[in-house]
């Protein structure tokens, strides 16, 4: 079974890419699975998030930016990164805004180098997963057309509404021109909070737009998420049993269903043709 890639995506700053990509690598890497974890947004969060912040400013590392240009000769993750077994990490540094504007410049075929450089590495991972930057740029581009399952964290708030909306506008067209495999994976519902009539209302909209695209797990608004981000130690290694850990443990259990449903429709389509 060839490898399965997923983008973490919303141009909308802030609304838990980061965090989500970050936990959820580590949960599948906790589950036996052999994880790829490609920090894709020059800012370096999921980096940091995983403890290698000290080592990004370090002229020899081998970034996102250098795998999208050299692909699989020199590829040098870091490997089982902060004591995750099976969790590989490419990190990020700003080199990576300045690979955006190469590919700028460089229109042909720009929108495919990731996608050809992860095509090369997939064995032996059974999880290629890329935290994007909150732009849908090229390099966000380039993430989806190389990891065409898409997961949308949306922050549960009325603003978030609208770019939700215009992004699954984007999905479409970038699946009718690049890549026909791109796909909603789901929507991941954020911060929810339980006081006031908020969230759920954003939900509620959530739910009318995205059908069963919405994810049943939501992330509650937890102190100890955040904490856990800001100490560089993904949810689980801090504040296990906590509601944000237990959360993103059963988001973890819900994709992981999905895609082995998903696994299933496709191997049962492929016996009938
Ligand atoms: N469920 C949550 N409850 C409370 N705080 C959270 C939660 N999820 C994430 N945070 C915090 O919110 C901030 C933004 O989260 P994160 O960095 O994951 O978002 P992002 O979408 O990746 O941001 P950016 O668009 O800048 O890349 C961080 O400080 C993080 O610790
Ligand atoms: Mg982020």
């Amino acid at each position: 079974m060839p490898a399965r890639r997923i983008s973490i995506v919303n141009q909308k700053g802030g609304v838990a890419k980061t965090t989500t990509a970050v936990n959820l690598a580590v949960a599948f890497a906790s589950r036996g699975k052999r994880v790829l974890l490609v920090d894709y947004d020059p800012q370096g969060n999921a980096s940091q998030f995983l403890g290698v912040y000290d080592q990004l400013g370090r002229a020899d590392l081998y970034t996102s930016a250098s795998f999208t240009l050299d692909g699989r000769a020199a590829f040098a993750p870091f490997k089982d990164v902060n004591g995750h077994r099976g969790l590989d990490l490419v990190p990020a540094n700003d080199t990576l805004a300045d690979l955006e504007l190469e590919l700028l410049r460089d229109s042909m075929g720009a929108s495919a180098r990731l996608s050809q450089a992860v095509a090369r590495v997939e064995p032996p991972y059974d999880f290629i997963l890329a935290d994007c930057a909150p732009t849908l740029g090229m390099l966000a581009i380039n993430a989806m057309v190389a990891c065409p399952d898409i997961l949308i964290p949306v922050k549960l708030e009325p603003a978030s509404l609208p770019g939700a909306v215009r992004l699954a506008g984007h999905l479409q067209g970038l699946r009718e021109k690049v890549n026909p495999s791109i796909e909603i994976l789901g929507v991941l519902a954020t911060f929810f909070k339980e006081t006031g009539t908020m969230s759920r209302e954003v939900l509620g909209q959530l739910a009318e737009l995205f059908g069963d695209r919405l994810l049943k797990t939501r992330i509650h608004d937890s102190a100890s998420i955040g904490k856990s981000a800001g100490k560089g130690a993904p949810i689980y290694s801090l504040a296990p049993g906590q509601r944000g850990a237990v959360e993103y443990d059963q988001l973890t259990d819900e994709l992981l269903d999905l895609i082995k449903n998903q696994e299933i429709i496709i191997s049962t389509q492929k016996g009938a043709a």
